[in-house]
């Protein structure tokens, strides 16, 4: 991976979150070095600025080495997001002390001034940005947004006019653009979530605009529902949970367990804990624990106290644009290193994926449980007296 960032006199060590991941990939684009170059040469004021969807912190950190005085409000979905700006900060001797972060539901402080915004993958999660940055923005503020010039048009531009306020885009440097748009300081209402329903398992979901199944139950959790392990289950992760689907699902099989939501995104378990109660189940005060959404990468931060004997997972095969199985691995791993003997772990992939090899390298055992033309679900077991992975390093394979 190459890690040396270098734009506009500012030099970096940054890395993508986790650092340790066989990737040639890197934790900044051309967009982030041209938003940079478009604020320097622009001589913009030394204001309260908002940072929203900088992957790995390259923007923020590059920022703060820039201008260590300018006051930044961090926005971020995802939980590897704010995982990595931290981590760039450490590796820079960046003081974060005075750094305000927010979550992809909070509004921005008042004071914000200034807002510097990656463009991200999913349209409807940016008009939903929007929307909220509309709620927030005085008439008249500046929002500078960093995309690749191939996904740059007149439609987008029309979004942003629709959803914050008129906007123009820059001329193309290293294939990127930069879109200013001047906010008009008129309120519009957010979204509201999408919803559908799952009627053979009587399941109502609802979706905030970042969560991934956005309008319906995705394939591989179909097979999931179909192929829900038998057993007298005490507790369960659903690991990677997006909506919950395969959580709610889980506590209607298996009544008694306990229920654990994790997600890297905060829209997701914000879903998830909707979900929760849309279908008929209660979350009682902070002591309950028989149901717990946390906001997470895979299990690092999950209580200790947490022993499932099953964990469910339907794992994603990319981070932001980038396709990688290291997130996999990792999920892979945690549930590993988490369950407790006897546990078994529950997952389906793409047939083309492979997920048997490396269950088979973790937990020296796996089987197909159903398999159809795309999916396949495979089960390991953790088995008492096998040899793990001692460390939590994604094999370079
Ligand atoms: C393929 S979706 C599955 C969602 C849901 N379980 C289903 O079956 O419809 C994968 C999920 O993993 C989440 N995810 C991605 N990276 C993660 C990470 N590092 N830790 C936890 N969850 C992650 C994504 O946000 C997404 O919700």
């Amino acid at each position: 991976m190459t890690t040396q960032f270098s734009a506009v006199d500012i030099d970096l060590t940054l890395n993508r979150y986790p650092a340790k991941q066989a990737s040639n990939l890197q934790a900044w684009d051309a967009a982030d070095e041209h938003l940079l170059k478009h604020l320097v040469e622009h001589k913009l004021a030394d204001v309260r600025t908002a940072i929203i969807n900088d992957s790995f912190g390259a923007l923020s950190t590059a920022l703060l080495k820039y201008q260590p005085s300018r006051a930044i409000t961090i926005e971020t979905d995802a939980k590897t997001s704010q995982l990595g700006t931290l981590h760039n900060f450490e590796c820079n001797g960046i003081n974060a002390t005075g750094v305000q972060w927010c979550n992809s539901r909070e509004l921005l402080p008042a004071s914000t001034q200034l807002v510097l915004m990656k463009l991200p993958k999913n349209l409807n999660y940016f008009a939903h940005q929007l929307d909220r940055l509309s709620q927030t923005l005085p008439q008249g503020t500046q929002v500078l947004i960093g995309a690749k010039a191939k996904s740059i048009n007149k439609s987008l531009l029309a979004v942003i006019a629709k959803h914050l306020g008129q906007a123009s885009a820059s001329l193309a440097w290293k294939k990127t653009r930069v879109i200013s748009c001047i906010s008009d300081g008129v309120k519009r209402p957010l979204p509201s979530e999408s919803r559908w329903t799952v009627p053979e398992y009587q399941l109502t979901l609802s979706n905030l605009s970042n969560v991934f199944a956005a309008n319906k139950l995705d394939i591989g959790a179909r097979i999931m529902l179909e192929n829900m392990p038998a057993g007298d289950f005490k507790s369960v992760i659903d690991l990677g949970c997006g909506n919950g689907v395969l959580g709610l699902r889980a506590k209607q099989r298996y009544p008694d367990a306990q229920i654990h939501f994790v997600d890297d995104s905060e829209m997701a378990i914000a879903s998830a804990q909707q979900n929760w109660q849309l279908n008929g189940h209660k979350i009682d005060d902070a002591c309950d624990d028989s149901v717990s959404f946390n906001w997470d990468d895979c299990l690092t931060h999950l209580d200790a106290k947490i022993i499932p004997d099953l964990v469910l997972c339907n794992p994603p095969f990319h981070q932001g644009e980038a396709i990688t199985d290291h997130i996999a691995w990792q999920m892979f791993l945690d549930a590993y290193h988490r369950l407790d003997n006897g546990g078994i772990l529950h997952v389906v992939g793409n047939r083309h994926l492979a997920y048997h090899v490396k269950l088979k390298r973790i937990f020296h055992n796996c089987t197909t449980v159903a398999a159809n033309g795309k999916f396949v679900i495979l089960q390991a077991q953790k088995r008492a007296n096998t040899a793990p992975m001692t460390d939590n390093t994604v094999p370079s394979h």
